[in-house]
């Protein structure tokens, strides 16, 4: 029963919402990377409730093995779905950053709680400019938003320069361009590790959930010496 009705909600809600924010900005690329207005707002809401992303946000963060001590960063949060389950699983502290004021208004709505007891921290901000007086990080995180970085090396140099000795960082991929399947997504594992590495991370594996199409996250942790070195 519950997968038939999350079949047909991952079949209607992107349709709506995807229609009905064409319908109001046809930038529906643009959209995904800066949501805003009213066409953004409908993204948030399809985001938010496809079963697919929330299926992936709440996967990605079982795979961070999360512990009480942990200082945890998400990049790219959108809706919030995965900075809910962070703060559900018992980190010490979830911070998180979004350029978008619609995603920063939907996550904050999404985790009020959370953010009211001191729990969890919502900055609109790009990746370019993460306050340095925030972290070190134990575990960053990034679910579909890597793409959208403008120079992902040195972005993941400065964020593995962000983490605590050990910690890591996984990039989550699940590729929405038209006719994806299980190679694009392989292709984009491959991808993310080539990036990790070049930005002087190591040890990484690659996970995956078998979606249509399968999201991949590719974890990769700093060494035991890591702390604002170059590769
Ligand atoms: C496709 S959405 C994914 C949202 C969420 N992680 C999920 O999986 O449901 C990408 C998110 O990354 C954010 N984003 C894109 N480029 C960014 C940047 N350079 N800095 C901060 N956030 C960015 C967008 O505002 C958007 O909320």
């Amino acid at each position: 029963m519950t997968r038939a009705v999350d079949a047909a909600l991952e079949y209607a809600i992107p349709r709506i919402g995807i229609t009905a924010a064409r319908l109001l900005d046809p930038d529906l690329v643009g959209q995904a990377h800066h949501p805003r207005g009213p066409a953004g707002r409908l993204t948030a809401w399809e985001m938010a409730h496809r079963p697919s992303n929330r299926r992936r946000c709440i996967w990605a963060v079982s795979l961070l093995d999360v512990q009480p001590t942990d200082q945890v960063l998400e990049i790219g949060y959108g809706p919030g779905v995965a900075i809910a389950a962070l703060a559900r699983v018992g980190a010490a502290h979830v911070y998180g950053v979004d350029h978008s004021g619609v995603m920063h208004h939907h996550a904050t709505r999404r985790n009020a709680a959370a953010v009211r007891a001191g729990r969890v921290t919502l900055l609109r901000a790009s990746v370019d400019e993460i306050p340095p007086e925030i972290g070190p990080f134990d575990a960053i995180l990034a679910v579909n938003a890597l793409g959208f970085w403008s120079a992902p090396t040195e972005r993941l140099t400065r964020l593995r320069q962000q983490l605590t000795p050990g910690g890591c960082i996984a990039i989550v991929s699940q590729p929405r361009c038209p006719g994806a399947t299980a190679k694009t997504s392989r292709n984009a594992a491959r991808d993310i590790e080539t990036l990790l590495i070049q930005a002087g991370l190591s040890n990484t594996r690659t996970q995956t959930l078998l979606l249509d199409p399968p999201a991949v996250c590719v974890i990769a942790t700093a060494s035991p010496q890591n702390r604002g070195a170059e590769p």
